[in-house]
């Protein structure tokens, strides 16, 4: 079994202005460089015959490259906050993209997504972090803005459990037109 996962890849320097957003909050578990990607869809759990199929099934998309910028700071969780985000600023291409991965896997037998697809890249995981500092954390960067980058490809992601948390591996890269 393997768990797997759909997502872009961030360039360098991009990944550099969130990895300096970082601190300042206790109870915060930052995401390392290799961490830091846009999912677009989340798989879970599959045996080798059905990543096979998910692995087909995402060679057959046909979509145009694009550019992405990221884009304020948010949290989920509200009173208990459980992730610290930055988000994308108009993402119609990117949900573009989404809806083409989303069908591509529903055609070979996979549930649909039941979550709204909200692009974000996360930044932390939270633990009892206090809400002030949290609150503290989105104003002092509720202005970041990265300069825009191109997005040539999507990626599938296998998670592999470590000591040390979950490892994301890049298994296979989609080229977009
Ligand atoms: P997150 O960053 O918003 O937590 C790999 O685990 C990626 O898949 C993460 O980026 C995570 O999104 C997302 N993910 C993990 N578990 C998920 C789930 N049960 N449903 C949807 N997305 C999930």
């Amino acid at each position: 079994m393997m768990r797997l996962f759909v997502a872009l890849a961030l360039p360098d320097a991009i990944a550099e202005s969130l990895l300096a957003l970082q601190g300042g909050v206790p109870g915060a578990r930052w995401m390392t460089r290799e961490r830091l990607h846009v999912t677009l869809r989340f798989i879970g759990e599959v045996d080798g015959r059905d990543a096979i199929a998910i692995d087909d099934a995402l060679a057959t998309i046909r979509a145009p490259r694009f550019s992405l910028e990221l884009k304020g700071i948010g949290e989920f969780g509200g009173k208990h906050p459980r992730a610290l985000w930055t988000g994308v600023r108009d993402g119609e291409q990117v949900a573009h993209l989404q809806r083409k991965i989303e069908s591509a896997v529903q055609r070979i037998g996979l549930p649909p997504e039941a979550r709204k697809f909200v692009p974000h890249v996360t930044l932390a995981r939270l633990r009892g972090s206090p809400r002030d500092r949290v609150i503290t954390f989105l104003a002092a960067h509720a202005l970041y803005a990265s300069t825009a980058f191109d997005i040539g490809a999507f990626i599938l992601y296998s998670s592999v459990l470590s000591p040390n948390g979950s490892l994301y591996r890049p298994e296979r890269a989609y080229a977009l037109e």
